[in-house]
């Protein structure tokens, strides 16, 4: 028995180096010593004319080992192994299975020859942490397949499956399993014909300034406010002039300016924090789920309709029930129509597309439902109309199916109680377009069951969402913060600024679209609507903007009617502000007593973010919100709170609370008591503790 996690053996004239550190072989400090003696052993057995270096389990070495990951490292260090591999004086041979992803991928660029099996994937997904390869990846890659194919992969996070990584030249063979016994028979072969070492450090590269030129033009967009990406590509540059040494010293040195960065440690916060939001703390774990086969939709306006294809595109059958005939055939229609355009622009093939419109089926009786295992309501935002569904959906399915609402405002505890098993009614509020939002708030009603949870959470990965479990209140989490921040938006114009200058400050920020701009594409309408139903305005808040509401009263409500905040021409693109926004701003002030002046725009960001930390301050409080990393989720994936900035909670802790804090108070005093500090900013204040000390 060997109980080391690296061991050596030989078969034939081959010399076998095995890894065995599940669950995925991370190259944590024991494996990377257990190579280096390993290979020792493999050097020094005069019998061994080539070596193969392979990993037993599910995967090959998937990556650095993360728990190291903020630690100071230990020797040897991963680029240490790596040189010696390719040093070696004798031919090595990887055998890739699984997913060889950042490290894996590098130690297989060390070794002369690499094989995979069918399923195995490779890829450097360094900089969606942050970082750049920092073991030889931005040198060897490109010499290995060119620097335009080196970039996809590095920079456009390309993950390549064997049989893609073979055609480029990042794999010599695809083999029959097990890859282990493959690779031997590959080094026989070479062995055979006396094939010698092929490091990819001595190799020129395939590539030009221009192909660098292009990826800074191409990348400048998708990586806007990002730092790693641009390193990656200077580091991947330096391979076209330097010697590998050289350019080895430059990637590390590189990797350890993006290691240091605030980008790195919210990325890398933002990878464990999506992991954390799947587990619901008070939430027994042997809570057994049940088991979902068949769905069914209610409603296929626009909600409806992406939800339905969330299921069918997970593999789910779903019912989809609309209130006519003529409703549910125009639904039908809308999704085939959907995935039509799918296809045409080559996103899926014509097989995969039919074969999930066939699990989609239309209905307008609700006996069509009683073998639902889990229906999603999404029909009008009405109280009435969504009790009466649930109501009826209670009268046909099994008492055990669960019932989900997708409303985006009404009190799930109130819709529970329209079913006599309120314990299987819970949210799931999808974002729009549903079937492309990843983001899934779970909404836990007073009564929802634990196996609603239990069944729901795991359900949301199998549909491809990310689940993030959120108290009943108005707006849940994301929704409720959104609304403080409008709200400051919506000041800051009374106040003065442009809406132009606001949407701006906010963009440069880092959000993809400043909270004009955000409602002119979802309509101006709905929040009117809801403030409406809700009976919001001049009574809960003196100073309540009626701006947007005026609009709505011209039935100018954004991009679908060509007007809103701006104008638009043909669609989309906005082709300035709507003149009326700049008359009935200023003629609100007035009406207020607002004084207008001019607002910078650090003053911009600071209270619409400001407002929103606070906001998400008192849902941890209220026990809404779990843990500050849940809100970040909530914020990084249904809003686009820039990634690199880890979320407002985490970046209210870069802003530090004391500051934070400060500020809050200072605009208590200018403008209210909205802006209170939240109870817990407070006491975090007094404990100097950051509000990331809370996530658990
Ligand atoms: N649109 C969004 O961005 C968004 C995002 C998240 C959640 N929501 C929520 O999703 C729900 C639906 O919103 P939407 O934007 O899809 O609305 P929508 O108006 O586009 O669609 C509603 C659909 O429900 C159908 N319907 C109404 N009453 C019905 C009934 N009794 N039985 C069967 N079908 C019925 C209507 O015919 C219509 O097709 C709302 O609760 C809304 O708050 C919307």
């Amino acid at each position: 028995m060997n109980d080391t996690v690296v061991t050596y053996r030989r078969d034939g004239n081959v010399g076998v180096i095995t890894t065995n550190n599940p669950p995925v072989n991370a190259l944590g400090h024991a494996v990377r010593a257990g190579i280096m003696a390993a290979l020792d052993e493999a050097l020094s057995d005069n019998d061994a004319k080539a070596i193969v270096v392979a990993c037993d389990g599910r995967t090959f070495h998937a990556g650095a080992d993360i728990s190291e990951f903020g630690k100071p490292p230990q020797p040897p260090f991963l680029g240490e192994v790596i040189n010696r591999l390719e040093n070696c004086t004798k031919p090595v041979v990887a055998a890739l299975h699984g997913t060889a992803l950042g490290g894996g991928l590098e130690i297989a660029l060390g070794c002369h020859y690499r094989v995979a099996n069918a399923g195995a994937q490779v890829g450097l997904p360094e900089v969606s942490l942050g970082i750049i390869p920092g073991a030889g990846g931005t040198q060897r890659l490109p010499r290995l397949i060119g620097v335009a194919a080196a970039l996809d992969v590095i920079i456009g996070g390309k993950r390549l499956k064997a049989a893609a990584a073979h055609e480029l030249g990042v794999i010599d063979a695809v083999v029959e399993d097990p890859v282990t016994d493959g690779a031997i028979a590959f080094a026989a072969n070479l062995i055979a014909a006396a094939q010698g070492p092929r490091p990819i450090g001595a190799q020129s590269v395939d590539g030009s300034d221009s192909d660098i030129e292009e990826a800074r033009t191409r990348y400048a967009r998708r990586y806007r406010g990002y730092n790693a990406p641009f390193r990656a590509i200077d580091a991947v540059e330096a391979s076209l002039t330097t010697p590998l040494a050289e350019g080895l010293v430059l990637e590390r040195k590189l990797f350890e300016a993006c290691n240091a960065t605030i980008e790195a440690r919210a990325l890398q916060y933002a990878f464990f924090a999506e992991r954390q939001a799947a587990k619901i703390k008070d939430l027994p774990k042997e809570t057994p789920p049940r088991a979902v086969a068949q769905t069914a939709v209610i409603g296929g306006g626009t909600m409806g309709r992406g939800i339905a294809m969330v299921f069918a595109d997970a593999g789910l059958p779903v019912t989809l029930l609309e209130i006519s005939a003529e409703a549910r055939d125009a639904t039908l229609t809308a999704i085939a129509k959907s995935y039509d355009g799918m296809v045409s622009r080559g996103r899926l093939t014509r097989d995969v597309a039919n074969d999930r419109l066939s699990r989609i089926t239309g209905a307008t009786d609700y006996v069509d439902l009683t073998a639902a295992d889990l229906i999603v309501e999404a029909v009008f935002e009405e109280i009435d109309v969504k009790k009466e569904v649930i109501a009826r959906l209670d009268a046909v399915v099994a008492s055990d199916a669960l019932i989900a609402t997708n409303t985006s405002y009404l009190d799930v505890n109130a819709l529970a109680a329209a079913s006599a098993h309120p314990q299987r009614v819970l949210g799931m509020h999808f974002f729009s377009p549903a079937n492309v939002m990843k983001l899934l708030e779970v909404v836990r009603a007073d009564a929802t069951s634990d196996t609603a949870l239990a069944t729901v959470m795991p359900l949301a990965k199998r549909l491809g969402k990310i689940p993030v479990v959120s108290g009943v209140c108005h707006g849940f989490i994301g929704n409720r913060m959104l609304q403080v921040y409008q709200r400051e938006a919506n000041r800051l114009l009374q106040e003065g600024a442009t809406i132009t200058q606001i949407d701006k400050a906010i963009f440069d920020f880092g959000l993809p679209m400043g909270p004009f701009a955000v409602r002119d594409l979802a309509g101006i309408d709905v929040g009117w609507r809801m403030r409406k139903a809700f009976g919001i305005g001049r009574a809960q808040d003196a100073r309540y903007s009626a701006v947007p509401d005026l609009l709505c009263e011209r039935d100018q409500f954004g991009q679908k009617t060509g007007v809103g905040f701006y104008i638009y021409e043909g669609g989309r693109k906005s082709i300035g502000e709507n003149p009326l926004v700049a008359e009935l701003a200023p003629a609100e002030a007035k009406e207020l007593g607002i004084a207008r002046r001019e607002i910078d725009d650090t003053e911009i960001v600071e209270r619409c973010i400001f407002a929103m930390i606070n906001e998400g301050a008192n849902l941890l409080d209220e026990g809404i919100a779990q843990r500050p990393s849940d809100i970040d989720i909530v914020w990084l994936n249904g809003y686009g709170f820039p990634a690199y900035r880890g979320g407002p909670m985490f970046y209210a802790d870069t802003v530090r609370i004391e500051k934070l804090v400060s500020r809050l108070k200072d605009l208590k005093k200018e403008y209210g008591p909205e802006w209170s500090p939240a109870p817990l900013l407070a006491r975090l204040h007094k404990d100097s503790k950051p509000l990331t000390s809370l996530n658990r």
